[in-house]
């Protein structure tokens, strides 16, 4: 089950994950199990229709998952790299150092997605958990890169809803709400950013209804978002993409909340392609548009959106849906994945540390001054 106190709505039943932690025992669904001494994915490719775990046994596997969309959204991203990590060290070669396997796992890991900041956090805040570590033997660094993973796994789920919380303030009774991709458990170690705060806006009694963009072309809206609301029974229809303009025209959308994948110091948002359409229509309907990610997704070392580095992904996953080309034979196309919401349109930041207003760099600036104490 997605939610811990829910009823199984739907066919599938998935089970909660005890996720381990040095501190505490979290229960919640996650996409990402340490089990039996290895790392499982949940194959986001494969869902709706199925439900199937793959095991990444080698470094190689959670780089191949990572880059397929098998495990995505930037905070899953993250943690599942922290356990690549482990992974990675747990499989090298008798003749080479834990040194030299890990700089060769972290750049694997780290060449397969652009946007998503969370990975390159993730192995950042790796290496420094490696570095401490520099002269115990092998065996207690890898078992400290472990129970780092598992701090990081549990922290996300308590961010998340932390964020939920925070994000819950800004809804009032009835609301409708429209989201873009997915944002939920699935794209997270655990709960979600975006559809966190939706879910707990609509435990509130805040949220009547959820309009999910299908979110072409990989159809995260259609496949995952609508999957996870259908368990946590949450109302929900799904629409078009282009439906947007029309549902805001006719007044049927009161919020609009999506996640990002990086956001730039000045508060420009990085989010799934099509996300800053939606933004420029909420801004002409006066909708309040609201981007909920943790202050981790904040990289203040990009000054603005227009040095987020965008990922290109393959030309056959606009013309081919699930297999079948929709296209004419080797049409030409382009696949950006990402698009950045310039700060103007965004009338919150909900974060883990609380709801930023603009002027963002301001408000930004003030909770990571607050975070170091
Ligand atoms: O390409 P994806 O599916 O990884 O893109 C995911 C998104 O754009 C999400 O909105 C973002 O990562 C935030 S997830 C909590």
């Amino acid at each position: 089950m997605l939610r811990d106190d829910a009823t199984e709505t739907a066919d599938k039943p998935l089970s909660a994950t005890r996720i381990p932690t040095m501190n505490e025992n979290v229960t919640t669904f996650s996409p990402i199990r340490w089990q039996d001494g290895g790392l499982k994915l949940l194959d986001q490719t494969r869902l709706p229709r199925e439900e199937t775990w793959l095991d990444c046994d080698r470094p190689e596997d959670v780089a191949a998952a990572i880059y397929r969309l098998s495990v995505r959204g930037a905070p899953a991203i993250g943690v599942t790299a922290a356990y690549g990590l482990v992974v990675g060290l747990d499989t090298r070669a008798d003749d080479q150092s834990l040194e030299e396997r890990f700089v060769e796992v972290s750049e694997l890991l780290g060449a397969t997605r652009p946007t998503a900041v969370n990975l390159h956090w993730a192995l950042e805040r790796g290496r420094e958990v490696f570095d401490q570590t520099g002269g115990l033997p092998d065996d207690k660094r890898i078992a400290g890169l472990l129970a780092w993973a598992h701090e990081l796994h549990a922290a996300d789920v308590a961010s998340n809803r932390r964020m939920g919380a925070h994000g819950a303030t800004l809804f009032t009774a009835g609301d409708r709400v429209l989201t873009h991709c997915n944002t939920g458990a699935l794209a997270t170690a655990g709960y979600g950013t975006a559809l966190g705060v939706i879910q707990a806006s609509h435990d509130q009694g805040k949220v009547s209804q959820v309009w999910v963009d299908e979110t072409r072309p990989l159809l995260q809206g259609a496949r995952l978002t609508a999957w996870e609301l259908q368990r946590l029974d949450i109302p929900f229809k799904v629409v078009t993409d282009s439906s947007c303009g029309t549902l805001m025209a006719r007044g049927l959308v009161d919020r609009v909340v999506v996640g990002a994948d990086r956001i730039a110091a000045n508060g420009d948002a990085a989010n799934k392609i099509g996300t800053y359409t939606v933004a420029v229509l909420a801004n002409r309907h006066n909708v309040p548009f609201y981007v909920a990610a943790p202050l981790s997704t904040i990289d203040r070392s990009t000054p603005t959106g227009s040095e987020i580095p965008i990922e290109e992904r393959s030309a056959d996953e606009v013309t081919e849906v699930f297999g079948t080309t929709i296209a004419p034979a080797a049409a030409p196309a382009a696949n950006f994945a990402f698009d950045v919401t310039p700060n103007e349109l965004i009338a919150a930041i909900i974060t883990d540390a609380g709801v930023l207003e603009p002027p963002f760099t301001q408000s930004i600036a003030r909770a990571f001054a607050q975070q170091a104490g």
